[in-house]
């Protein structure tokens, strides 16, 4: 298991890099699926809160969660869509400002942010229609703690939908492993589960009709566009980090930027890309 910052300060620390060499306008702090026609990062970050809301079939009367919202890129463009409500939770608390300001800004009031940990949270029982975590459920040691309090806060027949990477393969060779452990490092994670073992949680945890999206062609592009944004930083944040004027975790990032393209390498299929979609 790599040794990892925890969460919160994770992000309050990252959350300035990914807005100016990421997410841009778009708010999302997640791998952009390309499509034929998709031009730029920020239409592919939009193209995955695309796919999020079609696998979820959302309606104006849905209560919905974002277990991991970020800065609430994902909360809004949906807010802004439907007149479902929306509930963001983060740890960083510098991501729950962000988010509760772009929210006010953009006046929207079905939309709203909280602190709060995704394993234990201080919603009721049967509190959601559906609930969704982009990139965010990879931060959890052990998957079913988080998949156990999502079906409790899922009403009867609620529809969870879980977009992330997961490893490919269990039996990983000594440099495999160390490709995991730069990123997981990078990313700030503490392991990361097979497909496989993440389909069986979702089973243990309860829940049923379990289906499972393939992505890994579609994050081609955003694998490629991190590793250039991790080969141009790669000097510059180990000079930054050398003279003590960013934290380690800044130049750990770029590390990852850079390993990342080996984990989702098509050659070796460490590891891949998708969305599971389930119901209670
Ligand atoms: C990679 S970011 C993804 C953010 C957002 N889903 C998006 O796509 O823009 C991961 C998010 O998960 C959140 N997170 C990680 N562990 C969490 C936990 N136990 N409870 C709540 N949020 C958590 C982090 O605070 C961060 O906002």
């Amino acid at each position: 298991m790599a040794s990892h910052l925890d969460t919160g300060t994770y992000y309050n620390h990252l959350q300035i890099m990914y807005d100016i060499f990421y997410s841009k306008s778009t708010s999302g702090l997640h791998y952009g699926f390309w499509e034929k026609n998709t031009k730029t990062t920020e239409e592919s970050i939009i193209n995955t809160n695309k796919f999020v809301v079609k696998c979820l079939d959302i309606n104006d009367k849905d209560i919905i969660l974002d277990a991991g919202c970020g800065i609430g890129g994902t909360c809004l463009f949906i807010g802004k869509r439907y007149n479902a409500k929306i509930i963001g939770i983060t740890l960083s608390k510098r991501q729950l400002t962000r988010a509760s300001k772009k929210a006010n800004t953009v006046g929207l009031n079905n939309v709203t942010f909280s602190q709060q940990d995704y394993t234990k949270t201080d919603f009721k029982d049967k509190s959601f229609t559906k609930i969704y975590a982009i990139e965010s459920i990879c931060h959890t040691k052990n998957n079913l703690d988080f998949l156990i309090e999502a079906y409790r806060l899922l009403k009867n027949n609620g529809k969870l939908v879980i977009s992330d990477g997961f490893l490919a393969r269990e039996n990983l060779n000594k440099k495999e492993k160390q490709v995991l452990k730069n990123c997981l490092t990078g990313w700030g994670l503490p392991n990361l589960s097979t497909k496989e073992k993440f389909f069986e949680d979702l089973k243990k945890a309860g829940f049923r009709n379990i289906k499972y999206y393939d992505k890994f062609k579609s994050i081609r592009k955003t694998r490629n566009r991190i590793f250039r944004l991790g080969l141009f930083g790669y000097l510059l944040t180990l000079l930054m980090y050398t003279f003590r004027l960013v934290p380690k975790c800044i130049h750990d990032n770029t590390i990852m930027c850079i390993n990342q393209k080996r984990l989702f390498s098509d050659k070796n299929n460490i590891a891949t890309y998708g969305v599971f979609i389930a119901e209670k």
